[in-house]
């Protein structure tokens, strides 16, 4: 189903002492059927993003509808959203497969055989009558990818499914599970700090930063020509999209203060571009190619060196130091 955010914020804490501001004015809009990751360095909000979105955070300001339908205002058992937790989230009682099973109580048809189908689909057949701690954590990953891919739900949030894994079988296993999500005509968010497993699961990337949205659209646009300077950061820092690491460490500076976020784009303490306008005003996530959203002052044709038509095309191949 489609899935839109409008304007979402996260405050976490108490707003008049040390507020931590995780999501700021974030707009995201799914169409039914499409798998979108969520991209970004630890701390950006992608977490609090999905959390929002399943009702176990409320959201601060703005508003989240699926298939047209206000939801954030519903509690998570009525937003049909099945979610493969960053932290499992498994029930240690129980087995392994009550735990992937548990999604389908109540439900007609062989839960049993839906449940060993997907356990090999993961490569977890073999421990479905052990308990989870008797499972490693890359296991109890799989687990919980499990337990939200076999219900057939009005959308899947997968937080990092598969961080632990080896990166052969993390590799084999995007293929089976982006095929899973095809076949079901699921609608996916996809949490991920690896940009290979992002370019080859997604079909759109969102990029975010200090809470925000720094850019979106198509994930082979995004990849090969990116326009934001954090993307180009980002992307710079890992030198084979195939590699797994993030190594944004090898980006000068640190992330944004949360408490104390910077007025304007939250980028502007790093970024090699900034303008006096970068540090006083947040630039608006605007299209400046087809299916390709920045936020970014280097593109505003009054305040941007990068303004003029076509810019964005001419600024390709330019990395954030460049
Ligand atoms: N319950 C909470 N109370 C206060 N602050 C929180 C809470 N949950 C998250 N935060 C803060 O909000 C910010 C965003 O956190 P979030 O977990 O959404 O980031 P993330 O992008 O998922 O990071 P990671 O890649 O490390 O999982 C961080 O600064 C985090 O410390
Ligand atoms: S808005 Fe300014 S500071 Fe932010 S990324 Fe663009 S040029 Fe850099
Ligand atoms: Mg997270």
């Amino acid at each position: 189903m489609s899935l839109n955010l409008a304007t979402v914020s996260k405050i976490y804490g108490d707003r008049t002492k040390h507020p931590v501001h995780a999501v700021r004015e974030m707009n995201l809009d799914i169409d039914d059927g499409e798998i979108i990751a969520l991209l970004g360095s630890s701390g950006c909000g992608k977490t609090s993003t999905l959390r929002m979105i399943a009702g176990f955070e409320s959201v601060t300001r703005g508003e989240i509808h699926l298939a047209g339908k206000r939801i954030d205002v519903l509690p998570p058992a009525q937003r049909g959203v099945a979610m493969a937790f960053e932290g499992y989230a498994l029930y240690p009682p129980l087995t392994i497969a009550e735990n992937i099973g548990f999604a389908l109580r109540g439900s007609r048809g062989d839960t049993d055989k839906q449940v060993r189908e997907i356990a090999e689909l993961l490569e977890i057949g073999a421990f479905l009558d052990r308990r989870p701690n008797g499972l490693s954590g890359g296991q109890q990953q799989r687990a919980s990818l499990a337990r939200a891919l076999i219900r057939n739900a009005n959308l899947h949030l997968l937080d990092e499914p598969m961080g632990q894994l080896e990166p052969q079988l993390r590799a084999v296993l995007r293929g089976r599970v982006k095929a899973r999500i095809r076949e079901r005509g699921y609608t996916a968010v996809l949490v991920t700090h690896d940009q290979g497993e992002a370019n080859a699961m997604a079909d759109r990337i969102a990029v975010m930063y200090g809470g925000r949205t720094m850019e979106s659209g198509d994930a082979e646009a995004i990849f090969s020509s990116p326009l934001h300077p954090y993307t180009k950061g980002l992307i710079g820092c890992v030198p084979n999209i195939e590699m797994d690491m993030e190594r944004l460490v090898s980006m000068p500076g640190s992330p944004p203060d949360l408490v104390s976020p910077p007025a304007g784009c939250p980028f502007a303490p790093r970024c090699p571009k900034v303008m006096e306008i970068c540090k006083t005003a947040v630039p608006p996530l605007v299209a400046h190619r087809e299916a390709q959203q920045a936020a970014c002052w280097l593109y505003d044709e009054k305040h941007g060196s990068a303004g003029s038509p076509g810019a964005a095309r001419r600024s390709e191949g330019e990395n954030a130091d460049g």
